[in-house]
């Protein structure tokens, strides 16, 4: 029996895989198709892959061409597979000539002709400009228009902003009204002074705009609840952006934590500071750096804390400094967020069977560790941060905008949560001044 390899992406499986993968299998008896995973998709430069691996796999099972299908997931598993699999014919599409000439030492090496005219590529450039329009006057969003460079489907159709100078991107529109920014958009991104976030979104959900924000959404519990609802009656997408969030390696740990493997949570510690940074003084601190401390809280242990304290220290009108500890049933979670000081800006997880320590800044790692008493089995994991998360957070919000499906990485419960905290620190009767 003759046995033949070939992988890809099959990313909106066109006609130009099914004749890949007719013609695969005609050179043997048996069809080995690897699908690459998205994580190794993205080490290679792919980002903008639409579909989820689960879809991409499906693609390739519905076309009947494959006897088995395989994930690609590393650097040099082809060779692992070749041998592993005991496969005598490796095949790509001509596109890859000579690129894998090293694998005949392995088994036979064979570039079939690509089909001409179509690719993966070409098709998502259709599906895609979402035009995004940009509201801010902070330094940031300069970062997010860099950004949305790398991502396929993103056009920045205008900025709208009282401080144009500062926009380094000078081949964008400055536009003179928000009205006018939200006509020539699809959807719009706040980075705006949140007390002005309630009412801006408003007016873009009621002109059919989608919207992505800058945590925190609003100030006001019964504000957010209202444009949740707005939004989910206009069928439009109102998302939150945090970016740490969408860092691939603070998602992983979240998921490591849920599936138990340090146990039950019993306590959680993150702090975030900085000082004098110029992307990070456009409004007091809180707002600032809040909703990143508490999102592993909010996302690990929920909305259900028993009680809490929100202690902040003010110099003059601005708050420099805040501590907030929460008591839940079977557990405590303390943040420490601060303009005007400077800590250790870790993230510590702890449970009974052992710890995750992230290490500063936690709010943009790409490494963390989980350790247990026993140092032999402590893990180290590390993973590619692309662009501190901004990156994600867009091909996320472009791709529920595409296909109508609700994939945000921050929880209902979080972003309910956020406001609530939020409205607690405007409101100031809860707060112990220092
Ligand atoms: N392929 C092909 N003809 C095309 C497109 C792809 O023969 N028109 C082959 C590739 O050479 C590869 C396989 O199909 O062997 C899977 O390719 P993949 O990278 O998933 O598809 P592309 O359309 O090339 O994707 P992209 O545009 O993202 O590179």
């Amino acid at each position: 029996m003759t046995k033949v390899i070939t992988y890809g992406t099959y990313d909106l499986l066109h006609y130009g895989h099914i004749n890949l993968l007719k013609r695969a299998k005609e050179l043997g008896d048996y069809l080995i198709v690897g699908v690459t995973a998205d994580d190794f998709d993205k080490r290679r430069g792919k980002i903008n892959v639409q579909q989820s691996l689960t879809e991409r796999i499906e693609n390739v099972r519905r076309t009947g061409l494959a006897d088995e299908i395989i994930v690609e997931e590393y650097e040099g598993q082809k060779i692992d597979d070749i041998k592993n699999y005991n496969v005598d014919i490796f095949t790509v599409g001509s596109d890859w000539e000579g690129k894998f000439d090293y694998l005949n030492e392995y088994c036979k090496v064979v570039y079939l002709p690509r089909t001409e005219g179509v690719s993966s590529s070409e098709i998502r450039e259709h599906i895609r400009s979402i035009k995004v329009g940009v509201v801010g006057d902070s330094l940031f969003i300069n970062k997010f228009i860099r950004e949305s460079g790398y991502v396929n489907g993103m056009l920045i159709s205008g900025v709208y902003t009282s401080k144009p100078e500062m926009v380094e991107n000078k081949e964008i529109e400055i536009l003179d009204s928000y009205g006018k920014l939200l006509n020539s958009s699809d959807a719009v991104y706040l980075r705006s002074e949140p007390s002005k976030h309630y009412g801006q979104i408003k007016e873009a959900l009621n002109k059919g705009k989608h919207v992505l924000c800058e945590s925190p959404l609003t100030l006001s519990s019964r504000e957010t609840n209202e444009l949740l609802d707005l939004a989910k009656e206009k069928k439009l997408f109102l998302m939150e952006a945090i970016k740490t969030a969408y860092a691939t390696a603070f998602s992983r740990l979240l998921l490591l934590v849920k599936s138990g493997h340090i146990g039950d949570v019993v306590s959680i510690d993150a702090t975030c500071t900085s000082l004098n940074d110029d992307n990070r003084t456009d409004w007091n601190g809180f707002y600032e750096w809040g909703p990143t401390a508490l999102l592993p809280v909010f996302e690990l242990l929920g909305s259900n804390y028993k009680s809490h304290n929100i202690i902040c220290r003010f110099v003059e009108d601005k708050d420099t400094f805040t501590k907030i500890d929460f008591v839940y049933d079977k557990a405590v979670a303390s943040i420490k967020v601060g303009d005007g000081i400077k800590s250790e800006g870790e993230l510590v997880i702890s449970g009974t069977k052992g710890y995750i320590y992230v290490p500063a800044p936690w709010w943009k790692t790409d490494y963390f560790e989980i350790r247990y008493e026993n140092q032999n089995d402590n893990k180290r994991y590390f993973y590619q941060l692309d662009g501190e998360g901004i990156r994600n957070e867009q091909l996320t919000f472009l791709r529920m905008i595409n296909t109508g499906a609700e994939v945000n990485n921050i929880s209902l419960v979080t972003t309910k949560c956020l406001s609530s905290i939020m409205e607690e620190f405007v409101d100031d009767g809860n707060i112990i001044r220092i």
